[in-house]
């Protein structure tokens, strides 16, 4: 299992020297691709506040697509139900949307806006973390414990202000 108590402290330092949402994005990707063995994409998907959908962020892996609507495939149902998705088999997952074939299991957690989803003022989803693995059931409960660690660090350093200015 991978040491998630320190990945959240390189995170922390990460994010701490430059909050930032594009580079806090960009190195929590590196840092996961790095850490994390069985991926074949991680990054993030941002949501537009005018319409909901999810706009593509950084990332390592393959291309992929670049807009989701809202409510869409994993990555939308984790936004719109603000709840974390942990899928064995994203075959047997209903709209799954198959942005790169080698993929067979996903996680993907939602990211708030400490400082407001930029409507609002309130704490809003401002990102969902994507995982994919090629192979079936590569997510456990305690990687899902363990990304949440993670995420809980980029939701109180990262700034989202410039990406609702966008
Ligand atoms: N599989 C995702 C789409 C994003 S890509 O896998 C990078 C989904 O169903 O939401």
């Amino acid at each position: 299992m991978p040491d998630y108590t320190l990945m959240a402290e390189q995170m922390r330092s990460l994010a701490e020297s430059e909050p930032l949402w594009l580079p806090v994005l960009a190195n929590a990707s590196a840092l996961l691709n790095e850490a994390l063995p069985d991926l074949n994409w991680v990054g993030f998907y941002l949501r537009d506040p005018g319409d909901g959908s999810l706009v593509l962020g950084p990332f390592q892996g393959k291309t992929a697509c670049i807009r989701i609507a809202e409510g869409r495939g994993v990555c939308g149902t984790a936004a719109a139900k603000d709840e974390i998705q942990l899928v064995p088999d994203v075959h047997k997952f209903p709209g799954h949307i198959a942005c790169d074939s080698a993929s067979n299991s996903e996680i993907v957690l939602p990211v708030h806006s400490a400082g407001g989803n930029g409507e609002t003022g309130r704490p809003g989803i401002a990102a969902v973390l994507d995982i994919d693995s090629p192979l079936y059931n590569r997510f456990s409960e305690e990687d899902r414990d363990g990304l949440a660690k993670i995420v809980r660090v980029i939701e109180e350093c990262a700034d989202f202000s410039t990406w609702y200015a966008l």
